[in-house]
């Protein structure tokens, strides 16, 4: 790959992680974009990276020091947009990668913004509560100076919650002498936050694995689930397919994996997780000691909600199901699509599948700017339609150009950010 693509400076070839499936998807729709692919190099490099060093002095004295990432990957079609994400694997890599997926994402839903994404090498589940607030706070001062309202706007990603959000907003404020709640989505309702947007990930991929069901003849009633990730994204998507009648008949996060032929009490298992921070230890279901079985119990809607590169080239064939519905940013490779493709399965992409969390995002950013909130009944109605509608242009996309979903949801997305920068041109 390093010889057909230009590799910056700051980057390993050979350790390109997810940053190179990314690059092998915009391979993928080159060819289909027309006039426009003399400008794909722009979508090749991220427009700006910040590396921040996060020095916390720890309870016990000591000072940690912690790096920090801001990737604003494309911003020509308005503000940076994306998650921050606290992980103690997190890498340069995975964080440009993440932030190209966003502007993908947020030109396949159309809202107006680029793509952007943040994270902390930290592993939070080490910290107590004050030094967490003092990494939030120390990360969020460090990239005071490429972040706002008008120029790019974090939200809530892995590890990280409302809560988090509120010490971002709080931190920002008070660098600027004045409460700015428009700087990150993601809040407390209390400080500016949108109703429905603690769920709307996991709607979005309600919604849109609903769309893709009826168009293959699947009935929700009764159908097989498979949720990886029980967090905010996988729990919720988990529950609206419960109450939706259909079973999880299997479940992993990073504490167990759980198989139950017969379904899951999700209302419980939620409950169980909230309790215990997962779902290890769970009565009512079967507890598998490999995590790769995982992937190879059979289902009809297979849902990936926790890390990238979980489907990969290793494990795609075994995989026994109808449609994957990627609610992960980057869960499957390319070599893995490839092999999905072969073996009849239909993956419906994150840049169209979890799109529901930047859309209410989106909706939040707007009611903060005019003051003015909505009612959860409109937020979720608004939600639906915008997830509905994205779904179906690149359905009609992949159906007339005999095309993935994913490419077609790349062709439509590549060609209104391209469009967006040959409109505005070079400077100078
Ligand atoms: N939260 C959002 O609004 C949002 C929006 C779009 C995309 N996403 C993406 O969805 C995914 C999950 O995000 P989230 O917000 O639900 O995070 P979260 O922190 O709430 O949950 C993450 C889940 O993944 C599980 N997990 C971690 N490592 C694992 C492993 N090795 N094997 C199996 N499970 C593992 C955790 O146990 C947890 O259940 C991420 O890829 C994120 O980028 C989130």
């Amino acid at each position: 790959m390093s010889e057909r693509h230009a590799i910056p400076s700051y980057l390993q070839p050979d350790a390109l992680g997810p940053w190179g499936s990314y690059l092998q998807q915009i391979d993928r729709v080159t060819p289909y974009l027309g006039h426009l692919s003399r400008w794909v190099e722009t979508l090749k490099r991220p427009k700006r990276v910040m590396i921040v060093d996060v020095p916390i002095q720890l309870d016990n004295g000591t000072i940690a020091h912690f790096e920090g990432y801001r990737v604003q990957h494309n911003v020509s079609r308005g503000p940076g947009k994306g998650g921050v994400r606290f992980h103690q694997d997190v890498t340069l890599t995975e964080v440009m990668s993440l932030a190209a997926w966003m502007s993908v994402k947020n030109a396949t839903v159309n809202v107006p913004f680029g793509g952007a994404k943040g994270g902390v090498r930290v592993d939070p589940r080490t910290l107590s509560r004050a030094e967490l607030e003092r990494v939030t706070r120390r990360y969020t001062s460090e990239i005071n100076v490429i972040i706002g309202p008008n120029t790019d706007i974090p939200a809530p990603d892995v590890n990280t919650n409302e809560q988090v959000m509120a010490w971002m907003m709080d931190t920002y404020s008070q660098n600027l002498g004045r409460t700015a709640t428009g700087v990150v989505t993601g809040k407390p309702i209390s400080l500016g936050g949108s109703l429905g947007r603690r769920d709307a990930t996991g709607r979005g991929v309600f919604v849109v694995a609903s769309e893709a069901a009826r168009r293959i003849g699947l009935e929700l009633p009764g159908a097989r689930i498979a949720v990886q990730g029980f967090g905010n994204v996988g729990g919720v998507a988990a529950r609206l397919f419960h109450d939706a009648g259909a079973k999880i008949v299997a479940a992993q996060d990073h504490s167990a994996t759980l198989y139950a032929p017969g379904g899951l009490d999700t209302h419980a298992l939620l409950a169980h997780v909230a309790e215990h921070r997962g779902i290890a230890g769970f009565p009512g279901a079967e507890t598998l000691d490999d995590p790769a079985e995982f992937f190879k119990i059979e289902s009809d809607i297979l849902i990936p909600a926790a890390l990238e590169e979980q489907i990969t080239a290793q494990n795609a064939g075994a995989i026994r199901t109808r449609i994957i519905v990627e609610g992960a940013n980057g869960p499957t490779t390319p070599a893995a699509d490839d092999i999905l493709q072969e073996n009849g399965v239909l993956v419906i992409p994150d840049v169209v599948a979890n799109a529901g969390g930047v859309t209410v995002s989106y909706f939040e950013w707007v009611q903060d700017f005019s003051s003015f909130f909505w009612s959860e009944d409109e937020i979720n109605q608004r939600l639906d339609r915008v997830m509905r509608e994205a779904f179906d242009a690149v359905w009609q996309v992949s159906v007339d150009k005999h095309v993935t979903i994913r490419t077609a949801a790349y062709i439509v997305a590549c060609t209104r950010i391209l469009e967006a920068r040959e409109l505005r041109g070079l400077y100078p």
